[in-house]
C-alpha cells in the first residue's frame, strides 16, 4: 500500500509537473488534491511542451489514470479546454480521468468575484481564476459539486440561494451588474452533458484503488508558502497545497504515505503581491528571470526572483515531512559568478532563524547570506551526479545538510531526461 506525495516547497511554480511526469513513470494513478485552474504545470517530453492546469500531470505517459481529488475546484470549460489541447497532442485521455463526485465546480460568477476583488484595497495579485470565491462557497456550504449534476432540478435550486446573496453583494458592495439566474443554468445545461461522464460517484476511489494495491501519486499545486493556514496569509491561495491537503483533498488515509517529495528550485520565485525577503529587485533577478524564463505559466505575468530561502524551505519542511528534496532549474545559476543562499534573517538587529508567519514581520526581516562561488559551466542535460562541477555539489550539500533531508533529484533542463536521480 503506498501513496507518494509531491508537494511544491516554495511559493509555486518549482516544476512539480516536470518531477510528477518523472516519478510517473513507476505508478498507476495520479490525483490532483487541491487547487484549480490557477496553477499551470509544464512538462516538456521530446521537445513537446504541455501545460496542464488541472489534469494531473500523469496524463503524458499512457495507462496511468489520473484522478481529480475533491480538494481541487474544477473550472468545467478550462478542464474542456485542456482535454482539447491533450487531444489535438494525440494523447489518448478516453477513459483515463476521473472526477471525484465531492469537487466543487468554479462557475463564471466566481472568476467574476475574484476579478472585482482584486480591483479593490484587498488585491493579492490572484491568478484571476474564480478560485477564491469558489472555496468560500465550499466553506459557506452553498457550493456547487461535481455529483450534483447528476440531478440539474436540485442544483438549480442551490444556485437560485447562492445567488441571493452573490446578487446582493455584486449590486450593494461591487456597484456591479447582478447575475441571471438563466445564465447560471444555461452553463450548467451546457457543461453537464459533457462533464457527467467524467464523474464518479465512489468519493472513496482512491483509497479503494490503495487498498488494491494500486501505485498511486498525489500532486500538490501551488506551493507551501502559498498555503492558506501555513503560507504568507493573506497573500496566499485558498486551499492547503501542505501536506494535510493531500489527505482531505484526496480521501485518503495517513497511512497510506510512503513518501513526500519537496520540489524545490535552487532559487526562489514568487507570482503575485506578498512578501519575499530575498527577492532581487535589480538587474540580477531579471537575469534570472530571463534565464530560468520565468513567466506565468498560466497567467504569463513576470515572476518575482531571488535567492534560496533557508529558513523559509526549514519551515516547509518541517510542516510537510518531505522524505526528499527534488532541486530544479540548478542549470538556470550555471552563469552567476556568485551565488547566495539565505541562512537567517535580521529582524531589528537580532538575527532569527525561523520563518515569520505574519506578512508584516515577514515584510520587515533583512535576509543573512552565505555567498558560494559559481560554477560558470553548463551543466543542462546533465544526467550523473559525478559530472557535476564541484560548486554546484557545494550548493546542493549545503541545502541538504541544512534542511536535512536527502536530495534524491536533481533537474538539470526542462526536458524529462534532463534528470539526475540519486
Ligand atoms: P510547476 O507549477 O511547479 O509545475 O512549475 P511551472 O511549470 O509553472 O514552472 C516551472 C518551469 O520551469 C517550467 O517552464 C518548466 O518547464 C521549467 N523547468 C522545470 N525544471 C527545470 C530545470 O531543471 N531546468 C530548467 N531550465 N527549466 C526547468
Ligand atoms: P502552480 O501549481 C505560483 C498565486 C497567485 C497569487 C496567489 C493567490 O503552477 O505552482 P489564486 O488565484 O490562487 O487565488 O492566487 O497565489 N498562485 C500561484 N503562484 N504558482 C501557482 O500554481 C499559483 N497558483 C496561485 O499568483 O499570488
Ligand atoms: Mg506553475
Amino acid at each position: 500500500m503506498s501513496a507518494t506525495v509531491v508537494i511544491g516547497s516554495q511559493w509555486g511554480d518549482e516544476g512539480k509537473g516536470k518531477i510528477v511526469d518523472l516519478l510517473s513513470e513507476n505508478v498507476d494513478v495520479v490525483v490532483r488534491y487541491q487547487g484549480g485552474a490557477n496553477a499551470g504545470h509544464t512538462i516538456f517530453v521530446n521537445n513537446k511542451k504541455f501545460v496542464l492546469h488541472l489534469i494531473p500531470s500523469g496524463i503524458i505517459r499512457k495507462d496511468i489514470l489520473c484522478v481529480i481529488g475533491n480538494g481541487v475546484v474544477l473550472e468545467p470549460v478550462a478542464f474542456f479546454e485542456e482535454l482539447q489541447i491533450l487531444k489535438e497532442n494525440k494523447i489518448d485521455t478516453e477513459g483515463r480521468i476521473k472526477i471525484l463526485p465531492n469537487t466543487h465546480l468554479v462557475l463564471p460568477f466566481h472568476k467574476i468575484l475574484d476579478q472585482l476583488n482584486e480591483k479593490g484595497s484587498n488585491k493579492i495579485g490572484t491568478t484571476g481564476r474564480g478560485i477564491g470565491p469558489a472555496y468560500v462557497d465550499k466553506y459557506s456550504r452553498v457550493g456547487i459539486r461535481a455529483v450534483d449534476l447528476f440531478n440539474l432540478e436540485y442544483t438549480f435550486s442551490l444556485v437560485e440561494k447562492n445567488l441571493e446573496i452573490k446578487n446582493l453583494l455584486l449590486d450593494q458592495f461591487y456597484k456591479s451588474e447582478k447575475i441571471l439566474f438563466e445564465e447560471v443554468k444555461n452553463f450548467l445545461l451546457d457543461v453537464n452533458e459533457k462533464l457527467v461522464p467524467f464523474i464518479t460517484k465512489d468519493s472513496t476511489l482512491v483509497s479503494k484503488l490503495i487498498n488494491e494495491g494500486q501505485r498511486v501519486l498525489l500532486e500538490g499545486a501551488q506551493g507551501s508558502l502559498l498555503d492558506v493556514d501555513h503560507g504568507t496569509y493573506p497573500y496566499v491561495t485558498s486551499s492547503n497545497p501542505t501536506i494535510g491537503g493531500a489527505l482531505t483533498g484526496s480521501g485518503i488515509s495517513a497511512k497510506h504515505i510512503k513518501e513526500i517529495y519537496g520540489v524545490t528550485k535552487a532559487y526562489c520565485t514568487r507570482v503575485g503581491e506578498g512578501p519575499f525577503p530575498t527577492e532581487l529587485k535589480n538587474e540580477l533577478g531579471e537575469i534570472i528571470r530571463q534565464s530560468g524564463n520565468e513567466f506565468g505559466a498560466t497567467t504569463g505575468r513576470p515572476r518575482r526572483c531571488g535567492w534560496l530561502d533557508l529558513p523559509a524551505l526549514k519551515y516547509s519542511s518541517q510542516i510537510n515531512g518531505f522524505d526528499y528534496l527534488a532541486i530544479t532549474k540548478l542549470d538556470v545559476l550555471s552563469d552567476l559568478d556568485e551565488i547566495k543562499i539565505c541562512t537567517a534573517y535580521k529582524l531589528r538587529n537580532e538575527v532569527i532563524d525561523y520563518f515569520p508567519v505574519d506578512a508584516v514581520t515577514l515584510s520587515k526581516v533583512e535576509p543573512v547570506y552565505k555567498t558560494f562561488k559559481g560554477w560558470k559551466k553548463s551543466i543542462q542535460g546533465l544526467r550523473k551526479f559525478e559530472d557535476l562541477p564541484d560548486n554546484a555539489k557545494k550548493y546542493l550539500s549545503f541545502i541538504e545538510e541544512n534542511i536535512n533531508v536527502k536530495i534524491k533529484i536533481i533537474s538539470t533542463g526542462f526536458e524529462r531526461d534532463d534528470t539526475i536521480i540519486i
